[in-house]
């Protein structure tokens, strides 16, 4: 008798299997296209004359070939998982590397900047691509589009493709609550948040008139909780804790993102957009590091942990530590290789497993 109950669980897997592996390699996305900052961005920043860069080692050394690519990270970033995820290429180039062109963009491509938000000012802070100007290079990418594999084949890309949507932090971070900013004078934080909130429904409604459909609005992390926010919190004399007050400020915005991608979802015909919040599983890895195989969540794995991002992260800094895959964060603003695997998992598995 025990025999056969053993038995019985091995037919109904294999049963599963058979179901489930026809719907992946049928998927309907055919491309992936980001927008955003640099928890996206996959190397436009390279091209760009601004000091907000990461194409030097040590970033990229877990990346294919070791290669520093310019994601601000040691590996891949969320939308080069979800890519591989959509049975699409592992990785999404950036529209600005001149290593690719129109014949790998056809896949996927990349219109990020590191640095960048919603508000023109925040852009200007460290001279990136503002996101209009990702606005632009997407309405030349179309036309190359076009010419390269026709107008029918192009419609079709550009409507079944799926789109990341992921900035905000900076706005906040580098421009409402930096010392230098004038919003804070002009603005509240809550007037500050429904005008990026604006700008952002203007956005979507500019990507959906250009042909968007299929669309991931990504949610802020908790800010508060980022390595530089923390050593902050330490210098302030508020100890080594998550900066409240910012994690209150991205639950509040977020809140906000997610009404209004229920309201585009009910205005715009065809609409077909999702919230993906990382908030939460961010949040929990950072409380509990060990329970996700991670060692190390207060500081990052580059110099000391505190402070170093872009070219402050530097080979030559012997603090570096060896595996990063036993730290959360990556430098003290990014995620490591290992957190962003994670979160892509996660985003697939809960949100974007509708659009396979
Ligand atoms: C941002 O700058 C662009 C280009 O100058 C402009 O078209 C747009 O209106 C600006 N946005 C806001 C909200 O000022």
């Amino acid at each position: 008798m025990e025999a056969n109950y053993k038995f019985i669980p091995c037919l109904i897997i294999i049963f599963v299997q058979l179901i489930i592996i026809p719907c992946v390699v049928g998927g309907k996305v055919p491309a992936i296209i980001v927008f955003g900052d640099s928890s996206v961005d996959a190397g436009n920043n390279n091209q760009i004359s601004t000091v907000l860069k990461s194409n030097f080692e040590p970033y990229g050394r877990d990346f294919y070939g070791k290669m520093p690519t310019g994601r601000f990270c040691n590996g891949r970033i969320p939308p080069d998982f979800i890519s591989e995820a959509f049975g699409l290429r592992p990785f999404v180039p950036a529209y600005l590397d001149p290593m690719f062109s129109i014949t790998d963009f056809a896949g996927g491509v990349c219109f990020a900047s590191a640095g960048t938000g919603y508000d023109n000012a925040t852009s200007q802070v460290l001279s990136v691509i503002p996101l209009w100007k990702e606005i632009e290079n997407y309405k030349e990418y179309q036309k190359k589009l076009e010419a390269y594999v026709g107008s029918k084949k192009a419609k079709y890309i550009i409507q079944e493709a799926l789109y990341l949507v992921s900035l905000g932090t900076n706005d906040f971070l580098e421009n409402y609550y930096s010392i230098q900013s004038k919003r804070a004078s002009q603005f509240t934080i809550e007037q500050y948040q429904g005008f990026l909130i604006e700008l952002a429904e203007n956005f979507i409604k500019q990507i959906y008139q250009l042909g968007a459909r299929k669309i991931s609005f990504t949610g802020l992390p908790p800010m508060g909780c980022l390595p530089l926010e923390r050593a902050t919190n330490i210098i302030r004399g508020h100890g080594d804790v998550c900066n409240e007050k910012y994690n209150d400020c991205a639950l509040r915005f977020n809140v906000m993102l997610n009404g209004l991608v229920d309201k585009l979802n009910r205005e715009l015909p065809g609409m077909k957009m999702v919230f993906s919040n990382p908030y939460e599983l961010i949040l929990q890895i950072i409380r509990n590091p060990s329970s996700f195989g991670f060692e190390v969540a207060g500081v990052a794995c580059c110099g000391t942990g505190l402070f170093e991002m872009s070219y402050l992260c530097d080979k030559l800094n012997p603090l570096t530590c060896t595996d990063a895959n036993k730290y959360v964060f990556w430098d003290s603003f990014h995620l490591s290789q290992k957190t962003n695997l994670i979160i892509a998992n996660f985003l697939m598995k809960n949100v974007l497993n509708q659009f396979l």
